[in-house]
């Protein structure tokens, strides 16, 4: 006689979850590789979050004015949010932050390659807020749908705060397109330098992303990376014309059969060597954010001390009420 399979009717179960799109939650028992795959995918978006900060914040100091200063602050506070929140989705997975931190600056996990272009103009702000939030739109909407729960409930919120960051990015890129000769010039040279690496932020094509399949069984991913980058271009066409800029492809145009448009294909062997670390500006990302967590170890510290006494005084005061209250019932008795 054989023992029973007990992973058998848990696996069962967790396939109707799928099946019914339920939400899977950190209590219910899930396969270790579907575990796996979300906390290595929740930890590189949390990565990219924080390291996301760090080419607009360069600009916090230089913004023309209090308004674009006031707006470039509360945008990049914003991606620290959704750092945190993903932070906190992986450790409901069994994850800890402390590990996933090591491992993004010893260059163990990866954040999004697009955090590795510099920002060398104050357009380089609205491009990004257009582009890349865009972009992190057409990609995380269909995530607020994603099988567990509480990376879906995170995208909920974050893509209130992504669709601000757009908005605030095309509004700077339409106030600079009214302005002078050289305004527009600096539009269009941020527009030309950001699209190709934007329309990477997908991922490979679906034929060389391997993993793509396996995650859109588990209802972890809804469309597939070339699906979503259709998406990107045909949201950004009529952007572009409005706004009066040219996105930078000779090959796109609407096609009126497919009812989408054609457009060219990326350089991906540019992708490959800034995914392996040889981007313009990889370097410089993570040396900044490891000399930001060893700076920042005193608050650790000192957060777990105080947290360390507060535990202490309560349970001092736990134990002085139980031993009044045995007091009081050896008085009544
Ligand atoms: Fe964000
Ligand atoms: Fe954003």
């Amino acid at each position: 006689m054989t023992a029973p399979d007990t992973a058998e009717p848990l696996q069962r179960q967790f396939d109707d979850t799928i099946a019914r799109d339920h939400r899977v939650e950190p209590r219910d028992w899930m396969p270790d590789g579907y575990r796996r795959t979300l906390i290595r995918q929740i930890a590189q978006h949390a990565h990219s979050e924080i390291i996301g900060m760090q080419p607009e914040g360069d600009w916090i100091t230089r913004a023309p004015s209090l308004r674009r200063k006031a707006i470039l602050f509360a945008k990049v506070q914003d991606e620290a949010g959704h750092g945190l929140y993903l932070y906190s989705a992986a450790e409901t997975l069994g994850a800890d932050r402390a590990d996933l931190t090591e491992r993004l600056i010893e260059g163990r996990q990866k954040y999004s390659s697009i955090f590795n272009y510099p920002t060398p103009t104050y357009a380089d702000v609205g491009v990004i807020g257009w582009f890349v939030d865009g972009a992190a739109i057409c990609n995380q909407v269909p995530l607020c749908r994603s099988s567990f729960g509480p990376y879906a409930r995170a995208m909920v919120r974050v893509c209130k705060e992504e669709s601000f960051h757009q908005r605030q990015g095309y509004e700077l890129l339409l106030t600079m397109m009214r302005g002078t000769e050289g305004q527009r010039a600096m539009v269009q040279d941020a527009v030309d330098r950001w699209w190709w690496p934007s329309l990477m932020m997908f991922g490979p094509p679906d034929g060389d992303s391997p993993n793509s399949a396996q995650s859109m069984a588990w209802k972890i991913k809804r469309h597939t990376n070339d699906e979503l980058r259709q998406r990107f271009v045909d949201m950004t066409v009529p952007q572009a014309e409005r706004l009066g800029v040219r996105l930078p492809d000779p090959e796109l145009r609407w096609n009126e059969e497919r009812g989408r448009h054609d457009f060219g294909t990326p350089d991906w062997s540019e992708l490959q060597r800034v995914i392996a670390g040889d981007g313009p500006r990889n370097a410089e990302r993570v040396s900044r954010r490891r000399a930001a967590h060893e700076d920042g170890a005193w608050v650790r510290e000192a957060a777990s001390a105080y947290a360390a006494k507060q535990a202490a005084r309560a349970a001092g005061a736990a134990a002085a009420t139980q031993g009044q209250a045995q007091a009081q019932e050896g008085t009544a008795a």
